[in-house]
Formats: C-alpha cells, sequence, structure tokens
C-alpha cells in the first residue's frame, strides 16, 4: 500500500464539488452501490462489469488510487463504474444532499482506514456523523455493507451501527466471523487477508424505518 494521508489535515478537510449522476453514469435510473475508500478500485471494477443492472461509484482519499483506477475503468470500457478523489466524512454530505436523487441504494465500507490505534480514532471513516449521513440518505431496504481484518475496529463499528437503531441485520454479532461475502468478489484488501490467512469479520445491514435520534 502507498502513503496513507491524514484525513484531518487542512487540505483534506476541504469540501471538494462532486460531479452529479449525469455526469456519472450512462443510465441514472439505475441504483447506486457507494464504496467508501474503494483503494484501487478492482473490487468496483469487477462488481461493475458483472452487474450491470446496478451503477457504483468509488469514494478514495488518495487521488493517485483514483487515478489508476479511472484509467483502467476507461479501458474496460464501463460506464455504470465512477471514481472520485475526496474526502468522504467531508464532501459526501452536499454531494446527497444535491445530486443523490435517493439513488444511493447499497453502501459498502471495506477494510476502512489504516487507523487502528485508538488515538487515531477521530481519522476513521465511520464516525456517528458519517454514520448519520447514511442512514438519512438510504431508504428503507437499502443495503450497508461492513468487513474488516481488524477485530477491534469491526467491534466499534458494529456497537456504532447498533447504537443508531436505524440498521436491522439477520445476522447476530456473534456471527461476524463466519458470514461470507454476499459479493462473491474480493477488494484488494480481503485477497490479502485470505492470502495470509488472517480472521475477516462481516455484517449485512438493511436501513429500518428508525428515524435517526
Ligand atoms: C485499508 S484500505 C482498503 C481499500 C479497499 N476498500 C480494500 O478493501 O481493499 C482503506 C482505504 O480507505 C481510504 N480512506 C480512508 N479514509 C478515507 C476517507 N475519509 N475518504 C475516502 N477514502 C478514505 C484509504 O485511502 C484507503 O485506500
Amino acid at each position: 500500500m502507498r502513503q496513507h494521508v491524514n484525513p484531518l489535515s487542512r487540505f483534506f478537510q476541504l469540501e471538494k464539488d462532486l460531479p452529479g449522476i449525469q455526469e456519472l453514469f450512462d443510465d441514472t435510473d439505475l441504483p447506486i452501490h457507494l464504496d467508501i475508500g474503494c483503494g484501487r478500485g478492482h473490487f468496483l471494477l469487477s462488481m461493475a462489469a458483472c452487474n450491470t443492472k446496478w451503477n457504483f461509484l468509488g469514494l478514495e482519499i488518495r487521488e493517485s488510487l483514483v487515478i489508476g483506477a479511472e484509467k483502467e475503468r476507461v479501458e474496460l470500457g464501463l460506464n455504470n463504474l465512477s471514481f472520485l478523489f475526496c474526502n468522504a466524512n467531508v464532501s459526501l454530505k452536499n454531494w446527497f444532499l444535491n445530486f443523490s436523487e435517493r439513488k444511493v441504494k447499497r453502501v459498502s465500507i471495506q477494510f476502512p482506514d489504516p487507523w487502528f490505534k485508538k488515538r487515531h480514532r477521530k481519522r476513521r471513516v465511520l464516525t456517528p456523523s458519517f454514520l448519520s449521513l447514511l442512514a438519512e440518505n438510504l431508504d428503507t431496504g437499502s443495503e450497508l455493507f461492513i468487513q474488516s481484518d481488524v477485530h477491534s475496529i469491526m467491534n466499534e463499528m458494529v456497537n456504532l451501527i447498533d447504537l443508531s437503531k436505524c440498521f436491522n441485520s439477520k445476522y447476530s454479532d456473534s456471527q461476524l466471523s463466519s458470514i461470507s461475502n454476499p459479493f462473491h468478489i474480493l477488494t484488494e484488501r480481503e485477497k490479502y487477508a485470505k492470502k495470509k490467512g488472517l480472521q475477516v469479520y462481516r455484517k449485512l445491514y438493511y436501513r429500518n424505518s428508525n428515524d435517526i435520534k
């Protein structure tokens, strides 16, 4: 992995104007799967090729990875996929407000951050306010998928989601290590974890009809 960036630095706290869905996809009627922290985009490149009835949008804070992923997307001629360079915690709110047309029906946060240490907690993607933003913008029945090979990070995400009371799952928290990947396409980190024999924790949620507190 190339050098990580500090999402709290002044540069990454500047909001970016993200393009609307007309500029991102050929068929704007399709539901959108949003992948937060998509890395080099290998997961989305395969998902978009196999699932032509969905649009896919990857957000990534490291610009060089987005440039590489976009290059591959163009080479593969995938018009149901886009990658955007931004700090999701800073720039997604206005995109939802101005452009998403409530088309986002699935969000994935897979092996998020490199920020395992407690003192770096503030740099993590899934904060309480970010979860509220997702809950506000997902209709009942929309999916939220999380996975990680770091047990403490997974537990924190699960606790946060449970506390919000906005998402249900058919899986219990004791099943985190036995749930398989529902998409059958591995992310870059997931391939690495598999190769190294690391335990991966996963959970798939559905937005329920509860209001956000
Ligand atoms: C450990 S990597 C995992 C990449 C990919 N999801 C995978 O499973 O292979 C986490 C990714 O999230 C990105 N990231 C971290 N914080 C972010 C943020 N606030 N906005 C967008 N991307 C972020 C990092 O740059 C990194 O590429």
